[in-house]
């Protein structure tokens, strides 16, 4: 079916063909950057998972390489599941992993490079000591999984944590290690939520509150320099929740600073279609990075008939905000921006209230778009609204008119616009005189297929006094990420055009909105060369 051929990539990671899911131990070393992933080597669906495994320069070009790990003992014949690196301080790699027993429990294990001179890191092998950790009393089977990398202690110690569940309480476990062999359960758990249910893929890292490097997964200390980050993806909602606070390396506690904002209740890093993320520092270039599986949200059987399932989204350099001071910022490596061409530029484009304009571009589903916004002040001055209690998922989407919204851009559309995702602006002014800005992807519109969903995506964006609106926006075939007032707020959507696809695929601006004049004050369109993805000899 020619119209399935369209949905695969141009410059996302995903294998050559079959299921992945979760990153998997990101790492640089000598030179490469290393991604492995849960990847099942039969088929489309998820099962029988092994590590697949690819190395980059620059996390966009790709080279495939043999499977790392397969499930080839006792310890992990039912999976060889989620698990991170840590890099110790002379440069050596440890590998934790979750593994499934034959008898279908969950327990951790060890591998290391069976050749650290090798570059390409290609064989690895299982520490004799494995399994080394079963689940600890009062914790069940099967909820006891993904540890993260470690971070070390004042006393030359390592410590990491795997996330499991009490009844309905999400919990963090942490383990203590001097040599990877010898583990002890620490008395204190990291941290704990009511109602929140199986914590999988934890993540705990230090953010720094000034500059705009990234940290190293041990830095700790100056609390007035760091905020510590916690993040959990919640197996019941499949959403990535995180939280800022900190971590008290004494007691083994990490705190929210604000309570309310506690993992699981407001913030994630992603409305969209975003789970089972995890950061690595990038020590080549001082930063930290978040890699993301991105499921499809197209019917398994779709999958079986494309032969393949699941992209990584474009690795996310993270940071904290020192602007708002409440949330952390999110934006696609530079490296992706390589790939850039054919650049359009267009300025204070003016769009009347109720307009759609189509944009001069290459029709191309390949794009790189940067667009900036500005409400006509009398209108933001004058109009006022009940508030509605704006939601958008349950809001309308980009048909659902009102005074200040919505207003953005139309991508993957076609001629007619019978087919379109629209990614949008929404500003809603209470009575109170109070101004609340969403960005919403609406995928309702975005593919005539019937087996596929069509969700309206997003949240909430903090926008600071005398800031335009401003909205980047990547779009590859079947994957359109948007990253909002420069990666506050994140949408990631999964999108299946039939007739929007490959050189019909154009790009609208448009104003929905009744009570307002908008202006583009700036769009800048590139399109996108295609990545070079190879394989290993042999494969
Ligand atoms: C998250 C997850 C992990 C597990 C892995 C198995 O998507 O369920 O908890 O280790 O996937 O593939």
């Amino acid at each position: 079916n020619n119209m399935l051929v369209w949905q695969r990539t141009a410059f996302h990671f995903q294998p050559t063909k079959n299921w992945m899911n979760d990153p998997n131990g990101p790492l640089f070393y000598k030179g490469w950057y290393h991604f492995f992933y849960q990847y099942n080597p039969k088929g489309a669906v998820w099962d029988d998972l092994v590590w697949g495994h690819a190395v980059s320069k620059d996390m966009i070009n790709w080279l495939h390489l043999p499977l790392a790990m397969v499930a080839d003992k006792w310890y992990d014949i039912n999976g060889v599941w989620t698990g991170s690196a840590t890099i110790l301080k002379d440069g050596s790699i440890v590998m934790l992993y979750t593994g499934i027993t034959k008898e279908m429990y969950q327990v951790q294990n060890v591998a290391y490079p069976a050749d650290p001179s090798d570059p390409l890191l290609i064989n690895w092998v299982k520490s004799s000591a494995n399994p080394v950790l079963v689940p600890p009393a009062g914790i069940d089977m099967q909820d006891f999984r993904d540890p993260t990398t470690a971070w070390s202690t004042p006393n030359g110690n390592w410590r990491f944590t795997i996330g499991s569940k009490i009844n309905k309480t999400g919990i963090s476990l942490v383990y203590e290690t001097k040599d990877f062999v010898n583990f002890t359960l620490l008395d204190q758990w990291l941290h704990q939520v009511p109602d929140t249910g199986m914590w999988e893929c934890m993540d705990l890292y230090p953010v720094s509150l000034t500059d705009m490097n990234g940290l190293d997964t041990s830095v700790t200390g100056n609390a007035l320099a760091i905020k510590h980050v916690l993040k959990a993806s919640l197996q019941d909602v499949k959403v990535d929740y995180y939280a800022l606070g900190s971590y008290d390396i004494e007691k083994n506690v990490w705190t929210p600073d604000d309570p309310k904002l506690d993992v699981g209740s407001e913030l994630r890093y992603d409305y969209g279609k975003f789970y089972a993320s995890k950061t690595f520092y990038d020590q080549n270039k001082q930063r930290r990075l978040l890699w993301s599986w991105t499921g499809e949200s197209d019917s398994e059987d779709a999958d079986i008939m494309k032969g393949w399932a699941s992209l990584q989204a474009i690795p996310r350099v993270v940071l904290f905000d020192n602007k708002t001071k409440t949330n952390l910022l999110q934006w696609p490596v530079e490296e992706v921006e390589s790939l850039r061409s054919n650049k359009k530029e267009f300025n204070n484009l003016k769009l009347a209230a109720g307009s759609v304009l189509p944009l001069d571009v290459a029709k191309t589903a390949q794009l790189d778009i940067i667009a900036d916004f500005e409400v006509d002040k009398g209108a933001l001055e004058g109009v006022m609204e009940a508030d509605v209690g704006y939601n958008c998922p349950t809001s309308n989407g980009a048909s659902g008119r009102n005074a200040l919204g919505p207003f953005g851009l139309l991508v993957l559309a076609n001629d007619g616009r019978s087919e379109q995702t629209a990614v949008y602006f929404y500003i809603s002014k209470g009575k109170d005189g109070n101004l609340k800005t969403f960005i919403c992807t609406d995928l309702s519109r975005s593919s005539k297929a019937t087996d596929v969903s069509k969700e309206i995506y997003g949240g909430i964006v903090p926008v600071l006094d005398n800031e335009k609106l401003s909205v980047r926006i990547l779009v590859d075939h079947s994957i359109v990420e948007a990253f909002a007032q420069g990666g506050r707020t994140c949408i990631t959507s999964r999108v299946y055009p039939t007739e929007a696809i490959g050189g019909a695929a154009r790009v609208f601006l448009f104003n929905n909105a009744t009570g307002t004049g908008v202006t583009a004050t700036s769009v800048k369109i590139w399109e996108m060369e295609p990545a070079m993805m190879k394989s290993y000899p042999g494969l």
